[in-house]
């Protein structure tokens, strides 16, 4: 397992649409492996496989520690996760990103999605989601899709962020 690096606005990588992964390969398994080890050192709860510049449809997950300080860790991946049923009802929940450093905002997702995807053997599963789960599974499918929960924002709050890593980025390039 090695760490990778998370790319963080305004990388323009984050707007890639990645490609569907063929086949559930080694080098897929040391993947998930790196992000899994990647998104535990960051702390995060989720990583979709663009945010350490692999453009494939890969996502990790733990949502224990989130839900239950003192439960166990559950690893999880999701290989080519796709939504295929949304509640009507929504929800709203205060997202971050380990992409865009310490800034959160409230998004309204469906309260409650089915989702399809490949586990790592390869073998097709699908899986209700709600709470949490289902507001985490639609933030990192839409990584995989180049959008980011700040798109949900108004154009107000959008450009203010957007302005304010464009200014931290081209202050570090300048250092
Ligand atoms: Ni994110």
């Amino acid at each position: 397992m090695a760490l990778r690096d998370i790319i963080i606005l305004p990388d323009k990588r984050l707007r890639v649409v990645s490609a569907p992964i063929e086949a559930v390969t080694p080098a897929i398994r040391r993947l998930a492996d790196d992000m899994l080890e990647t998104m535990y050192e960051a702390p995060g709860i989720g990583l979709a496989g663009i945010q350490v510049a692999e453009p494939l449809r890969i996502v990790t997950m733990d949502l224990a520690r989130k839900e239950d300080e003192d439960s166990a860790p559950n690893p999880r991946v999701f290989i080519n996760p796709e939504i295929v049923a949304r509640s009507d009802e929504l929800s709203v929940y205060e997202e971050g990103c380990l992409s865009i450093p310490e800034y959160y905002g409230e998004v309204e997702r469906p309260a409650r999605v089915r989702v399809r995807y490949l586990d790592l053997d390869g073998k097709p599963h699908e899986e209700d989601a709600e709470g949490l789960f289902a507001t985490c599974i639609q933030h990192e499918i839409d990584h995989l899709d180049g959008v980011l929960f700040v798109d949900y924002l108004s154009k107000l709050k959008r450009d203010r962020v957007l302005k304010k890593f464009a200014k931290a980025a081209k202050r570090a390039a300048a250092e």
